[in-house]
Formats: structure tokens, C-alpha cells, sequence
């Protein structure tokens, strides 16, 4: 999806979400101002709050404004357990077709990680797999669950991650599955990825078993670079690559259809801190970042990211999930203090 340059104010869809959503959120679109830059910023509720006065989680001007905006910018919502409304974040992933989730997971300057180096992208495929949720119970005691996979949508997640790798400057693609067991579905994956690569011969491309993938990520992460995965395996590999980075406070994600991207944390709504001005809001920040970026605003995204990484380089005003003493607040002015 790419952003015509044509305005000097960016209209944004802001769903700051519930717990500490709003914190993050309002911390985030302080430090994208602080750039000079101009936002028209659309704010929509979603969540709990807005399902017990609306009878809905999800309403309809929210999905109605990230279509008229193409951008958006999301905090994260609370999902009730066993009951309940259904999923916000997923409703809004399938209405708006984001078929794309694509989270990069790189080393940050001043926070301890297993390993130096690690620097990887993993774009998971966000419509199909087991994710279809079609399930029934044969007979009592036997459930059947479908792994839906189509050639569409293998497709075209293996064409956006050429297309991303290319973008980007990347050199190596790998395409993880299970195609050893799953020969038909997974296999199919496969063959789509190997027809997408023969499109992009500057790029690398190889092919990687799931389990195999995992003990590689975790011994010698260094050696991947961009990874495509159907949903299942992505959710799994997308928050494993987040630990080997300092975890899911401190990477950022988009997800992304043909006509609309939703930039969001990938942490949930952290309860137990919320409204304590306690939260971390890097994760929002680095997607914010992210859009910075895709809206061809990369002057202002070099700004941003120097100044979180000259925050965290310092180690003096840092939040507590980072080691630190900092509030939020105190975060927020010490980069916004750093861009300066
Ligand atoms: P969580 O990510 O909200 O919290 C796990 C732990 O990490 C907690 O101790 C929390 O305090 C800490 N934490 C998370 N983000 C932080 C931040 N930015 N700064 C400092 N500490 C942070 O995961 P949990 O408790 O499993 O989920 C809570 C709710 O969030 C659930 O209802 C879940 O469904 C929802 N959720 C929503 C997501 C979304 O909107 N995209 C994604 C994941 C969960």
C-alpha cells in the first residue's frame, strides 16, 4: 500500500484502545508532533467500554474512518476470556483485509538481549491457516479444526515479502513451514513462495522447517533476515523473535492490506500497570516510526528513533519493564528532550 504525497497534514485513524492503551498512545502522539510534523488525528473508541455502552466492540465509524484515512494508529484492546464480545483487533484485521502482519525485531542500543546483531523481519500471513476458525466436533470427544490455505493468499503474502525485502534493502527471503508433513497445504505455500522468487533473483531465497527455524532462531538468530510464515507459525516465530530483542514492550508492527495499514503494539493492554503512568510506550513509538516511514516521512522517523536510542543508550530514563524508575511522562520528555 503506498501514500500519495499530497498533504502536508496527515489525517490518522487513533484508536488508543483500553488499559493502558490510551497512555501509550497519547505518549506516542506527543513524540510524532514533537517531528513538527502535521497530523488531523481521528480518534475512535473500541473495547470494553464502548461494547458495554454500544452493545458493540467494534462500532462502525471506527472501521468507516481507517478506510477514509488508509492510516491508523492502535492501542492495545482488551479481549475477554471464554465469553463475551469477539476479538476488536481481529474483527478489524479481517474487515479491512489486512492480510499482512509484519513485525521487525532488530537490537535496540542500551538493552540487554541474548544475542548482539539480531536484526529480522517476520511477515506473517494474517487471513487463513488454522486462524479460519472453523471447527466442529465429529462425535463426541473427536474435534476437527481446518487449516484453510489458498493459493491467493500464499501469493500474495510471498509477493509482499519480496516486494518488502526489496523495499527495504534485505537480501535473503525464508519461507518457514511444515510442508515435510503437511504436504498438500503447507506444500502449496511453498510452491507459491518458490513461483514468487523466481520474480526476484537479486534476492536469496530459502526454505526452512518450523522446528528447525525455532532452534536456529534461538542459537544463531543473526543468520535470518526477512521471514515469511503462514499465521499460525507466524503468531508462534513473531513473538519469539520479539524475546530475542528485549520483548514485546520494544517492537513495534504494522498490519496491512491493499488499502489500509494499522500500526500497533503487539503487547496487550497490561492491566495490572494501567493508569499508574507506568507503561512503556516504545512499542507504539517504533510502530509509530514504522509510519513515519511508509508515509515518506524518513527524515522525521531518523529523528525519532535517534532520540529513543540515545534514551535508552543513557539508561537514565528508562521505564521499569526496562530496569528504569521512569513514568511514562518522563520517558516521553527525555526523548522528545533528545530529538531536540
Ligand atoms: P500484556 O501484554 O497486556 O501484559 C503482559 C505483561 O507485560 C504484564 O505484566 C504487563 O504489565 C507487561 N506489559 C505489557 N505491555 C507493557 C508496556 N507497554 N509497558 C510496560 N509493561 C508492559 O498481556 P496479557 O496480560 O496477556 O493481556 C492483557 C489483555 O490484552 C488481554 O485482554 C489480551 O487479550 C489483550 N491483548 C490485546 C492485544 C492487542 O490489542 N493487539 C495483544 C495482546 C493481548
Amino acid at each position: 500500500m503506498r501514500r500519495k504525497r499530497v498533504a502536508t497534514t496527515y489525517p490518522i485513524t487513533l484508536i488508543p484502545g483500553d488499559g493502558i492503551g490510551p497512555e501509550v498512545i497519547d505518549a506516542t502522539v506527543q513524540v510524532l508532533e514533537a517531528t513538527g510534523l502535521s497530523f488531523a488525528w481521528d480518534r475512535q473508541e473500541a473495547g470494553t467500554e464502548v461494547f458495554n455502552r454500544l452493545g458493540t466492540a467494534l462500532p462502525d465509524d471506527v472501521v468507516t474512518s481507517v478506510i477514509k484515512n488508509h492510516f491508523a494508529l492502535k492501542g492495545p484492546i482488551t479481549t475477554p476470556v471464554g465469553g463475551g464480545f469477539t476479538s476488536p483487533n481481529v474483527t478489524l484485521r479481517k474487515r479491512l483485509n489486512l492480510y499482512a502482519n509484519v513485525r521487525p525485531a532488530r537490537c535496540l542500543p542500551g538493552i540487554k538481549t541474548p544475542f548482539p546483531d539480531v536484526d529480522v523481519v517476520v511477515v506473517r500471513e494474517n487471513s487463513e491457516d488454522l486462524y479460519s476458525g472453523i471447527e466442529h466436533v465429529v462425535v463426541p470427544g473427536v474435534v476437527e479444526s481446518l487449516k484453510i490455505i489458498t493459493e491467493v493468499a500464499c501469493l500474495r503474502i510471498a509477493r509482499y515479502a519480496f516486494e518488502y525485502a526489496v523495499k527495504h534493502g534485505r537480501k535473503k527471503i525464508t519461507a518457514v513451514h511444515k510442508a515435510n508433513i503437511m504436504k498438500l497445504s503447507d506444500g502449496l505455500f511453498l510452491e507459491c513462495c518458490k513461483r514468487i522468487s523466481r520474480e526476484f533473483p537479486d534476492i536469496e531465497y530459502e526454505e526452512m522447517i518450523v522446528d528447525n527455524t525455532c532452534m536456529q532462531l534461538v542459537t544463531r538468530p543473526q543468520r535470518f533476515d526477512v521471514m515469511v510464515m503462514e499465521n499460525l507459525y507466524g503468531d508462534i516465530i513473531s513473538d519469539l523473535v520479539s524475546g530475542l530483542v528485549g520483548g514485546l514492550g520494544v517492537t513495534g508492527s504494522v498490519n496491512i492490506g491493499a488499502d489500509a495499514a494499522v500500526y500497533e503494539a503487539v503487547h496487550g493492554s497490561a492491566p495490572d500497570i494501567a493508569g499508574r503512568g507506568l507503561a512503556n510506550p516504545t512499542a507504539v513509538l517504533m510502530s509509530g516510526i514504522m509510519m513515519l516511514r511508509h508515509l515518506g516521512e524518513n527524515e522525521a522517523a531518523e529523528r525519532v528513533e535517534n532520540a529513543l536510542f540515545q534514551v535508552f543508550r543513557e539508561q537514565k530514563q528508562v521505564t521499569r519493564d526496562l530496569g528504569g524508575t521512569a513514568t511514562t511522562a518522563e520517558f516521553v520528555q527525555a526523548v522528545i528532550g533528545a530529538m531536540a
